[in-house]
């Protein structure tokens, strides 16, 4: 039984999971309100947020799982990589807990815990724990081809085993979530971007614009998506008069009907997400020329909650013949039940933890990259 705790961005989280796959309680306190006015998330706001919401959230999460306290096998936290004043307030009340309780204490790097939720099903009802317990062991995912898409990470993972990842390809400039972020505000569609960019793209007429793709190198399985932003932003505001910061346009969003807008959200999610497609395909292709075809596409992630994405995925899965797992609703944007479960298989491997003196680290843990071919 681990008790799980997310803080390193604006969702404060916290939850209960049992064997790796049965999760008990999934509680997200949201902070969305606060940095709506912004834009964006605003570092200091995000982490006083988590001083005060951290206690109450961890508290409902051992009430709604209904267990004590002192039930509680280990403490896990995602310690990297995210804001460093956000990650700080989790990881220190893992360490407080795990010290008065006498728990081992987990780091989970957040981006493993996003692809570690695909492995992970939703309970719906009468949950199915057999199959809760096979996909947490999974012998019939590995070797998979992983792909993280959230607000800061878009990368493509070679996958052998719930802790065994190998790096094929990231993005070199925006996440795609990033992206969806920035054309919600050039199409002023307000803030979270990525869920107001899918409604408005799903009453828009695919084709009316083109958005192009930047597919990189032939064979790159990196990801770029700054050109489609710009490319938006030219298409919405006209071109620009002067240069930098003295740049003007020509118009802005408001001066374009509801309907123009919608059909813009449509050709830049039809290209955010062809792109994503091209890459899978990319990634399926070199495993498999380097003998280990993907049994499995694992796709985890903010992004992941998109429905464009979600309906290509599982076609592109018919079409090569490979079984796609998606996270659930519940576990793609960011939650603490992906930091548990993919704990479990850590305290599986190594039974006393990382210890009391964990840090807080806002990079990414490095997952092996293989020499360029
Ligand atoms: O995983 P997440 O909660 O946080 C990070 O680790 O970054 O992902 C948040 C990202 C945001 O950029 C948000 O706009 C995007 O996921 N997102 C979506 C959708 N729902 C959330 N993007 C596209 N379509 C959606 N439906
Ligand atoms: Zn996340």
């Amino acid at each position: 039984m681990i008790l799980g705790i997310e803080s390193s961005c604006d969702e404060t989280a916290a939850a209960v999971v049992e064997d790796g796959g049965r999760v008990l309680s999934n509680m997200i306190a949201s902070q969305h309100e606060l940095h709506a006015e912004y834009g964006g998330v605003v570092p200091e706001i995000a982490s006083r947020a988590h001083i005060e919401r951290l206690w109450p959230v961890v508290r409902r999460a051992l009430e709604e799982a209904a267990v004590g306290i002192e039930a509680i096998d280990a403490v896990a936290v995602g310690n990297r990589p995210g804001l460093i004043g956000s990650l700080l307030v989790g990881v220190s009340a893992a360490q407080a807990l795990a010290w008065a309780l006498g728990r081992p204490l987990i780091g989970i790097d957040h981006v493993q815990a996003h692809l570690h939720a695909a492995t992970m099903r939703q309970r719906a009802g009468g949950a199915d724990d057999a199959e809760q317990r096979h996909t947490a062991t999974g012998d019939e995912v590995y070797p998979a081809l992983g792909l993280v898409v959230s607000g800061g990470h878009t990368s493509l993972y070679r996958v052998d085993a719930p802790l065994e990842l190998t790096l094929l390809g990231a993005t070199i400039d925006d996440a795609v979530g990033e992206a969806y972020d920035k054309a919600a505000v050039i199409l002023g569609l307000g803030y979270p971007g990525g869920p107001a960019v899918d409604g408005a793209a799903q009453r828009g007429r695919v084709g009316r614009y083109e958005l192009p793709r930047s597919l990189l190198g032939a064979d790159s399985l990196d990801f770029s998506f700054s050109g489609l932003k710009t490319a938006l932003l030219y298409k919405v505001r006209g071109r620009p008069i002067g240069r930098g910061k003295e740049a003007r346009f020509e118009r802005s969003h408001a001066d374009l009907p509801d309907q123009d807008r919608f059909d813009l959200a449509a050709a830049f999610q039809e290209a955010a997400i062809e792109t994503l497609m091209v890459k899978l395909e990319r990634g399926i292709e070199r495993m498999s020329m380097d003998g280990v075809p993907p049994r499995c596409l694992l796709l985890g992630g903010g992004v992941v909650a998109n429905s464009l994405l979600r309906r290509r995925a599982m076609q592109l899965g018919e079409v090569r013949g490979v079984t796609v797992r998606l996270a659930p609703m519940a576990f793609c944007l960011d939650n603490a039940a992906m930091i548990a479960g993919l704990a479990w298989h850590r305290l599986r491997r190594d039974r006393a933890g990382d210890g009391l003196q964990l840090a807080a680290l806002s990079t990414p843990h490095r997952a092996p990259r293989p020499a360029r071919r």
